[in-house]
């Protein structure tokens, strides 16, 4: 097995990610060549973006996959979803829940805010009495979080796994979220990094992150966050 990317817009037309079944076979080509065998697809999932079910993601990743055989691209991928964190996310229903593999395990959402709003810990309380693991997408992205870094002690203690974004380890030197995502990868707070590719154009800089991941904590911390501990997604705990 080589890299699994946790965090993609690859499916064609659900999101603002890849626009055409010929983008995402683009896109699945450059990870392959940058060295990934598995891809989860993790759409946006969003109050106005209805059809980003478990059961039509699914389906999309099983028609990718499809596509991806014909031009014998090797590379496998699994259904996903990003939830942005709502004050409602609580009233989904259980089944609904959009999960990594959709297999209930670990579910990934997001959440932007200044600060870290109330409904954050109840959100999370009930994912985690699904029998969730919670992941929170890029927090060196998170405003609240480049303000308040120690949040993440916060946000660690109540058993939240954190997913640094490839591409905010290119991103200018002196920005915030280059500065958060050097000090958190360095400081061994990540559970995994992701591509979050989302247009062709934008893809290889993401990949040029994993060098700089690697020129800061080495080889095999960097196949730790890119292999190891994406294959838990897979169903096994
Ligand atoms: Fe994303």
């Amino acid at each position: 097995m080589n890299r699994i990317d946790v965090h993609s817009h690859l499916l064609p037309g659900l999101d603002d990610g890849c626009q055409t079944m010929e983008e995402s076979i683009e896109c699945a080509r450059l990870l392959v060549k940058s060295g990934y065998s598995h891809a989860f697809c993790t759409p946006h999932v969003w109050p106005n973006l209805p059809d980003n079910s478990p059961q039509e993601i699914a389906q999309r990743t099983v028609e990718l996959q499809m596509a991806l055989n014909m031009e014998r691209i090797e590379l496998k991928v699994f259904p996903g979803g990003e939830i942005n964190l709502r004050p409602d996310t609580i009233e989904t229903p259980p089944d609904q829940m959009v999960t990594y593999g959709m297999n209930g395990h670990y579910c990934l959402i997001d959440l932007w805010a200044q600060t870290l709003p109330d409904f954050f810990e109840p959100s999370v309380r009930w994912m985690q009495s699904l029998g969730l693991t919670v992941v929170l997408a890029h927090p060196e992205r998170m405003r609240a979080i480049q303000d308040q870094p120690e949040l993440v002690d916060e946000i660690g203690a109540m058993g939240v796994l954190l997913q640094g974004n490839l591409h905010c380890l290119v991103d200018p030197p002196d920005s915030m979220t280059r500065i958060r995502v050097e000090e958190f990868l360095c400081d061994d707070r990540y559970f995994m990094l992701g591509s979050d590719l989302h247009r062709l154009q934008s893809l290889p800089p993401r990949m040029a992150g994993i060098q700089r991941a690697i020129e800061l904590v080495g080889e095999d911390a960097v196949d730790r966050l890119t292999m190891e501990n994406p294959a838990k997604l897979l169903g096994i705990k």
